[in-house]
């Protein structure tokens, strides 16, 4: 039996590689990808995933535009916050040619309520981007959860950060929406922060491989040659010349559990300091007091993950 699935994106780079294992994965039902603010405003986040699903031959997967601004106001002004790296990691020169497709109406949080409303099938949430959509759709029918029977989040660290020394970009763009989504009460919640992401990392040998499986892998090898250049420029990883590939990760991890170690841990997010605005607080020692809400993934398997990512596109054969 496939798997619904319903993938939120701010298609980036990253993003575009969780559509296309999405999307082609035989083990999943791509329901619908909805779009949100993040990487880029909505006009190019929609765009750029109409044209990963037009690449793989997907035009069935509707597609609905989402929220473009916080769901709540940012307290502050940043006065020394620099972000230099999303243009680096995620260029504006998105390398799958443009489509005719439009996105479907209605938008994306009406659609989620009213999707997950009549749902007689459990669905798969797969936020990979600011949890703006996600915590309307809540704050617009909180009994939406019920439907879910796992939400597997892109989001967050425990020791790291990204766009700033203490938090990661999609929990950082939207904090307040975060803390709607921790406190929903999910059945499963499943968060890949960075602590994990990191440690699946992807080679330009590896994409080496990807540019021989047809049109949509060499399409996945040009935006992670894009990524691996971004993170060599702004924020190089320890090994040089590989880049993770962060939302891609939420996708093997539903096809294969075992490519991430999970385990059971309070997590609250910061909306309100300057310091450590947008940080995710993992409880690892149990310091809280309170129940775990979440599994977090501190570990990954890079091989597992890298065969997982051929695998898939090369099952897929030549796109169109
Ligand atoms: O911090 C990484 C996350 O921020 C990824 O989802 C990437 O696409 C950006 O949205
Ligand atoms: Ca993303």
């Amino acid at each position: 039996m496939k798997r619904k699935v319903v993938l939120d994106v701010d298609t980036g780079t990253d993003d575009a590689i969780a559509v296309m294992m999405a999307g082609l994965a035989r083990e999943i039902d791509l329901i619908g990808c909805t779009t949100v603010w993040g990487n880029h405003g909505t006009d190019e986040t929609t765009e750029n995933t109409l044209r990963v699903l037009d690449l793989l031959g997907r035009d069935d997967v509707p597609v609905r535009r989402g929220l473009d601004r916080p769901f709540a106001p940012i307290p502050f002004i940043f006065e020394d916050h620099v972000d230099s790296a999303r243009e680096a990691i995620h260029p504006h020169e998105f390398p799958i040619p443009r489509t005719s497709e439009r996105q479907a109406e209605p938008g994306a949080v009406e659609w989620l309520v009213e999707t997950l409303r009549a749902a007689t099938e459990p669905i798969t949430l797969v936020p990979v981007a600011p949890l703006t959509n996600i915590a309307a759709a809540i704050t617009l029918d909180p009994s939406i959860v019920d439907a879910v029977d796992e939400i597997v989040i892109m989001g967050g660290a425990h020791a790291l950060g990204n766009v700033t020394p203490s938090a990661e970009a999609n929990i950082w763009h939207d904090p307040v929406a975060a803390d709607v989504v921790f406190r929903a009460g999910f059945e499963r919640l499943v968060l890949v922060p960075l602590d994990a992401t990191h440690r699946a990392n992807v080679s330009l040998g590896q994409i080496a491989r990807l540019r021989e499986l047809g049109p949509v892998g060499a399409a996945a090898a040009e935006l992670i040659a894009q990524r691996i250049r971004g993170y060599n420029e702004t924020q190089p990883m320890d090994e040089v010349d590989t880049a993770p590939i962060h939302d891609a990760l939420c996708i093997a991890y539903l096809l294969d559990p075992e490519v991430i170690d999970i385990a059971p841990y309070h997590v609250a997010v910061d909306t309100v300091s300057p310091l450590t605005f947008g940080k995710t607080v993992v409880d690892v020692a149990g310091r809280s007091g309170h129940k775990p809400n979440a599994y977090v993934a501190l570990d990954a398997d890079a091989q597992r993950f890298g065969s997982l990512l051929h695998g898939v596109i090369a099952a897929s054969g030549p796109a169109r």
